[in-house]
């Protein structure tokens, strides 16, 4: 077993460090306040490979392993979690998604310009009435002979208004259940597709999370993925690596909140001494750096595993629910050392605390996650 990072590797990390001190940290704040997409961060990403990381170039990716991917979101992260959600929705549920089960039109026509960060996508399952419950899916999609038709709505889409092109999970048949659902490729821009209100949610405030209309949109039938009836097992396969982005964005917000309480405790004095020589703080420090070891292990297993053709579907599951709690505990925490500084914007703990939620919902709130779990365990 090696647990050594190699060359590649720590050269993605540093990279992504530098450009989350440079680029998403001025502005950080605000864009959390007035809501603002970090449109000119994303671009950069895009420009610099960060939103097809492990897509083959040929198709113009990085060509990166899942490892890197997982270093990259926790750095993007520690800072602006709105602006990595952006990065794990376009690479993990929207580019790996169409790589790895999409026709080779649909990749030249779709996944090139998302992969090399010309444009970007979104992933639309979740619906007013199906959320964890994703196998009750409303939205309907009808073969009328040379095309699909589809109707419905989805709800909490991240990248809702930003997106080119969006991957739409919908039932074809009712009474096949969800052997009788599809996922086909929606371009935003077609007749029929309307993008309604912006969320106004607690955390990743500067993303967009919007709920999208069809209304008798026609989509070609080239534009189907995969066979028939294949869309829910798509959303599950998808979803399971998409876990491993959310783990490690949970990851980078956990490490975020954790180096600034390590940085204000050996600035910040009280009782006649730095806060940092306070065994209350010390053992503060040591629980959460333990806390934050523990789910980046659990979540390098399941980028390994991924990485080497195994099974990760319980892997990413763990990581992702013990990453998120992690999150939200070592912000709370992070939060209690900075005292009434940290209940304030200008310290950045705040926030991060409010981010941290957010890991605990979407991509599967931790109760999905510990179903997926309890079925591998009982198989
Ligand atoms: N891989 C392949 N197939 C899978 C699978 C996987 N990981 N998980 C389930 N399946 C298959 C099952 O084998 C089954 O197929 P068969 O009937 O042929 O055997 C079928 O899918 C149905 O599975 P279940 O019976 O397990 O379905 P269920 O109704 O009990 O639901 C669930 C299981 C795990 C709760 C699932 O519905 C789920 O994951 N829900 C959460 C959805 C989710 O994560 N939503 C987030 C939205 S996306 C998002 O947040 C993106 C964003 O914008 C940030």
């Amino acid at each position: 077993m090696n647990f050594e990072l190699t060359e590649e590797h720590l050269s993605v990390q540093q990279a992504a460090r530098d450009f989350a001190q440079n680029e998403l940290l001025p502005g950080v704040i605000e864009r959390d306040d007035k809501q603002k997409f970090p449109t000119e961060q994303i671009k950069k990403l895009g420009e610099l490979g960060f939103l097809g990381m492990m897509v083959d170039p040929k198709y113009g990716g990085s060509g990166m392993d899942a490892i890197s991917y997982v270093l990259a979101m926790e750095e993007l992260s520690k800072v602006d979690a709105s602006a990595s959600v952006v990065v794990s929705v376009n690479n993990s549920l929207v580019c790996w998604g169409l790589e790895t089960f999409g026709s080779e039109e649909q990749k030249q026509k779709y996944l090139v310009p998302m992969a090399s960060g010309k444009c970007h996508g979104a992933f639309l399952l979740s619906e007013p009435e199906a959320g964890s419950d994703a196998t009750s899916q409303r939205t309907t999609a009808i073969d009328k002979g040379d095309h699909y038709l589809l109707n419905g709505t989805k709800n909490w889409i991240t990248n809702g208004s930003t997106a080119t092109y969006y991957l739409v999970i919908a039932q074809t048949d009712v009474e096949k259940k969800h052997k009788g659902i599809n996922a086909f490729i929606v371009e935003k821009s077609w007749p029929g597709v309307t993008v309604g209100k912006k969320e106004d949610k607690m955390g990743i405030r500067g993303s967009d999370t919007h709920s999208i209309m069809f209304q008798d949109v026609k989509i070609p039938k080239e534009n189907r993925i995969g066979d028939d009836g294949f869309g829910f097992t798509f959303a599950m396969k998808t979803l399971s690596g998409g876990r491993i982005g959310i783990a490690s964005q949970a990851l980078g917000i956990a490490s975020g909140a954790y180096e600034l309480a390590v940085k204000y405790s050996k600035e910040r004095k009280a009782f006649g001494k730095e806060i940092m020589h306070h065994q209350a703080i010390q053992f503060k420090l040591a629980d959460m750096a333990t806390q934050i070891e523990a789910a980046r292990l659990l979540i390098f297993k399941a980028a390994w595993l991924k990485d080497n053709g195994k099974d990760y579907n319980m892997a990413s599951a763990m990581a992702k629910v013990f990453a998120s709690e992690v999150a939200m505990w070592v912000t709370t925490e992070a939060v209690q050392i900075h005292g009434g500084y940290g209940y304030v914007k200008e310290y950045h703990v705040e926030r991060l605390m409010r981010d941290a939620k957010i890991t605990q919902i979407y991509e599967g709130t931790s109760e999905v996650q510990r179903i997926v779990i309890s079925r591998e365990v009982l198989k």
